[in-house]
Protein backbone atom coordinates (compact mmCIF):
# COMPACT_ATOMS: atom_id res chain seq x y z
CA UNK A 1 0.00 0.00 0.00
CA UNK A 2 2.56 2.59 1.23
CA UNK A 3 4.53 2.27 -2.32
CA UNK A 4 1.16 3.65 -4.00
CA UNK A 5 1.47 6.87 -2.70
CA UNK A 6 3.46 9.73 -3.68
CA UNK A 7 3.58 11.75 -1.27
CA UNK A 8 1.72 12.11 2.37
CA UNK A 9 -0.31 14.98 2.78
CA UNK A 10 -0.89 14.73 6.75
CA UNK A 11 0.70 12.35 8.96
CA UNK A 12 -1.23 9.95 11.69
CA UNK A 13 0.36 12.49 14.27
CA UNK A 14 -0.91 15.63 12.60
CA UNK A 15 -4.82 13.89 12.22
CA UNK A 16 -4.41 13.09 16.00
CA UNK A 17 -3.50 16.73 16.62
CA UNK A 18 -5.78 18.43 14.58
CA UNK A 19 -9.03 16.18 15.54
CA UNK A 20 -8.11 16.75 19.10
CA UNK A 21 -8.16 20.37 18.62
CA UNK A 22 -11.58 20.04 16.49
CA UNK A 23 -13.07 17.51 19.64
CA UNK A 24 -11.55 20.40 22.04
CA UNK A 25 -13.63 23.26 20.07
CA UNK A 26 -16.52 21.03 20.03
CA UNK A 27 -16.96 20.51 23.81
CA UNK A 28 -16.22 24.24 24.11
CA UNK A 29 -19.27 25.20 22.08
CA UNK A 30 -21.34 23.11 22.68
CA UNK A 31 -20.58 22.92 26.56
CA UNK A 32 -24.14 24.87 27.40
CA UNK A 33 -26.56 24.15 24.93
CA UNK A 34 -25.72 20.15 25.10
CA UNK A 35 -24.72 19.43 28.55
CA UNK A 36 -27.50 17.50 29.19
CA UNK A 37 -29.05 16.19 26.26
CA UNK A 38 -25.37 16.02 24.57
CA UNK A 39 -24.99 16.22 20.88
CA UNK A 40 -25.95 13.48 17.79
CA UNK A 41 -23.23 12.71 15.54
CA UNK A 42 -23.95 11.46 12.01
CA UNK A 43 -21.71 10.34 9.98
CA UNK A 44 -22.09 9.31 6.04
CA UNK A 45 -21.01 5.71 5.03
CA UNK A 46 -18.56 4.74 4.32
CA UNK A 47 -15.48 6.84 4.66
CA UNK A 48 -16.42 9.44 7.59
CA UNK A 49 -17.03 6.34 9.78
CA UNK A 50 -13.00 6.65 10.67
CA UNK A 51 -13.31 10.27 11.47
CA UNK A 52 -16.06 10.14 13.57
CA UNK A 53 -14.54 7.38 15.54
CA UNK A 54 -11.42 9.25 16.59
CA UNK A 55 -13.60 12.99 16.59
CA UNK A 56 -16.50 11.18 19.58
CA UNK A 57 -13.46 10.61 21.75
CA UNK A 58 -11.94 13.65 21.34
CA UNK A 59 -15.49 15.17 22.73
CA UNK A 60 -16.32 15.62 26.21
CA UNK A 61 -20.03 15.60 26.07
CA UNK A 62 -22.72 12.97 25.62
CA UNK A 63 -22.48 11.73 22.24
CA UNK A 64 -25.07 9.60 20.33
CA UNK A 65 -23.37 8.34 17.41
CA UNK A 66 -25.31 7.50 14.13
CA UNK A 67 -25.00 6.82 10.33
CA UNK A 68 -26.15 7.30 6.71
CA UNK A 69 -25.85 5.46 3.93
CA UNK A 70 -26.15 7.32 0.54
CA UNK A 71 -25.40 6.85 -3.18
CA UNK A 72 -25.04 9.13 -5.73
CA UNK A 73 -27.23 8.59 -8.76
CA UNK A 74 -24.64 9.60 -12.15
CA UNK A 75 -21.48 8.35 -13.28
CA UNK A 76 -20.16 7.26 -9.90
CA UNK A 77 -17.18 9.28 -10.85
CA UNK A 78 -18.11 12.68 -10.00
CA UNK A 79 -21.33 13.35 -7.42
CA UNK A 80 -24.66 14.15 -9.42
CA UNK A 81 -26.14 15.90 -6.52
CA UNK A 82 -28.70 13.77 -6.68
CA UNK A 83 -28.62 11.27 -3.51
CA UNK A 84 -30.40 7.89 -2.94
CA UNK A 85 -30.86 7.38 0.61
CA UNK A 86 -29.49 3.83 1.41
CA UNK A 87 -29.91 3.49 4.94
CA UNK A 88 -31.51 6.54 7.13
CA UNK A 89 -30.45 7.31 10.71
CA UNK A 90 -31.45 5.34 13.46
CA UNK A 91 -32.68 8.33 16.21
CA UNK A 92 -35.56 10.75 15.56
CA UNK A 93 -33.44 13.99 15.57
CA UNK A 94 -35.98 16.32 16.16
CA UNK A 95 -34.94 18.95 19.19
CA UNK A 96 -31.48 17.42 19.47
CA UNK A 97 -28.36 18.81 18.50
CA UNK A 98 -26.98 17.42 15.73
CA UNK A 99 -23.71 17.39 14.10
CA UNK A 100 -22.31 15.75 10.84
CA UNK A 101 -18.86 14.08 10.86
CA UNK A 102 -17.84 14.15 7.07
CA UNK A 103 -14.34 12.93 5.93
CA UNK A 104 -14.08 14.97 2.84
CA UNK A 105 -16.17 18.41 0.93
CA UNK A 106 -15.31 18.31 -2.93
CA UNK A 107 -18.21 19.06 -4.44
CA UNK A 108 -20.21 19.61 -1.60
CA UNK A 109 -23.44 17.89 -3.37
CA UNK A 110 -23.59 15.28 -1.34
CA UNK A 111 -23.37 17.44 1.78
CA UNK A 112 -25.81 20.02 -0.02
CA UNK A 113 -28.49 17.82 0.15
CA UNK A 114 -28.05 15.76 3.28
CA UNK A 115 -28.33 19.16 5.03
CA UNK A 116 -31.77 20.00 3.37
CA UNK A 117 -32.83 16.52 4.46
CA UNK A 118 -31.59 16.95 7.91
CA UNK A 119 -33.05 20.32 8.52
CA UNK A 120 -36.87 19.23 7.10
CA UNK A 121 -36.55 16.85 10.18
CA UNK A 122 -36.17 20.14 12.67
CA UNK A 123 -33.20 19.46 14.72
CA UNK A 124 -32.39 22.34 17.57
CA UNK A 125 -29.26 22.93 15.82
CA UNK A 126 -27.60 21.35 12.56
CA UNK A 127 -23.47 22.06 11.75
CA UNK A 128 -20.76 20.30 9.99
CA UNK A 129 -17.41 18.98 11.15
CA UNK A 130 -15.54 18.31 7.87
CA UNK A 131 -11.49 16.95 8.53
CA UNK A 132 -10.68 17.97 5.03
CA UNK A 133 -12.05 20.33 2.25
CA UNK A 134 -10.48 20.04 -0.88
CA UNK A 135 -10.51 23.13 -3.25
CA UNK A 136 -12.64 22.39 -5.73
CA UNK A 137 -13.64 25.37 -8.01
CA UNK A 138 -17.20 25.66 -8.21
CA UNK A 139 -17.69 24.05 -5.02
CA UNK A 140 -21.10 24.14 -3.00
CA UNK A 141 -21.22 27.11 -0.75
CA UNK A 142 -21.54 24.60 2.60
CA UNK A 143 -21.26 26.36 5.96
CA UNK A 144 -19.04 24.09 7.99
CA UNK A 145 -18.47 25.27 11.94
CA UNK A 146 -15.73 23.03 11.74
CA UNK A 147 -12.55 22.25 9.51
CA UNK A 148 -9.87 20.02 9.87
CA UNK A 149 -7.50 20.73 7.10
CA UNK A 150 -7.90 22.45 3.86
CA UNK A 151 -6.45 20.15 0.86
CA UNK A 152 -5.07 20.39 -2.78
CA UNK A 153 -7.33 18.91 -5.53
CA UNK A 154 -5.57 15.81 -5.80
CA UNK A 155 -6.44 12.08 -6.10
CA UNK A 156 -5.81 11.03 -2.05
CA UNK A 157 -6.40 8.18 -0.04
CA UNK A 158 -6.20 6.87 3.34
CA UNK A 159 -7.66 7.36 6.97
CA UNK A 160 -11.22 6.51 5.50
CA UNK A 161 -10.58 7.91 1.82
CA UNK A 162 -10.35 5.08 -0.84
CA UNK A 163 -9.84 4.10 -4.49
CA UNK A 164 -11.60 1.40 -5.25
CA UNK A 165 -12.22 0.47 -1.65
CA UNK A 166 -8.71 0.10 -1.06
CA UNK A 167 -6.14 2.29 0.99
CA UNK A 168 -9.02 3.34 3.39
CA UNK A 169 -7.03 1.98 6.67
CA UNK A 170 -3.92 3.86 5.78
CA UNK A 171 -3.42 5.51 9.38
CA UNK A 172 -2.46 9.17 6.98
CA UNK A 173 -3.12 10.90 4.27
CA UNK A 174 -1.71 10.80 0.77
CA UNK A 175 -1.57 11.40 -2.76
CA UNK A 176 -2.56 8.45 -4.56
CA UNK A 177 0.55 7.91 -7.55
CA UNK A 178 -1.31 8.81 -11.12
CA UNK A 179 0.34 5.59 -12.42
CA UNK A 180 -2.37 3.50 -9.92
CA UNK A 181 -5.67 4.75 -11.33
C1 LIG B 1 -17.06 10.84 -0.33
C2 LIG B 1 -17.03 11.58 1.00
C3 LIG B 1 -18.21 12.47 0.93
C4 LIG B 1 -18.36 12.75 -0.55
C5 LIG B 1 -17.84 14.09 -0.83
O1 LIG B 1 -17.85 9.70 -0.21
O2 LIG B 1 -17.09 10.71 2.10
O3 LIG B 1 -19.37 11.86 1.44
O4 LIG B 1 -17.60 11.77 -1.26
O5 LIG B 1 -17.97 14.41 -2.18
P1 LIG B 1 -18.80 15.67 -2.70
O6 LIG B 1 -18.45 16.83 -1.80
O7 LIG B 1 -18.24 15.86 -4.10
O8 LIG B 1 -20.25 15.33 -2.70
P2 LIG B 1 -17.97 8.58 -1.34
O9 LIG B 1 -19.17 8.86 -2.19
O10 LIG B 1 -16.66 8.45 -2.06
O11 LIG B 1 -18.29 7.28 -0.49
P3 LIG B 1 -17.36 6.49 0.58
O12 LIG B 1 -17.37 7.32 1.85
O13 LIG B 1 -18.06 5.18 0.76
O14 LIG B 1 -15.99 6.37 0.01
Amino acid sequence: MHDDIAQVLFTEQEIANRVREMGGAITRDYADVARGEGIVLVSVLRGAAIFMADLARQIELPVEMDYMAVSSYGNGAKSSGVVRILKDLSSQIEGRHVLVAEDILDSGLTLNYLLKNLSSRKPASLEVATLLRKQTPAQADINCRYVGFECPDEFIVGYGLDYAERYRNLPYIGVLKPEIY
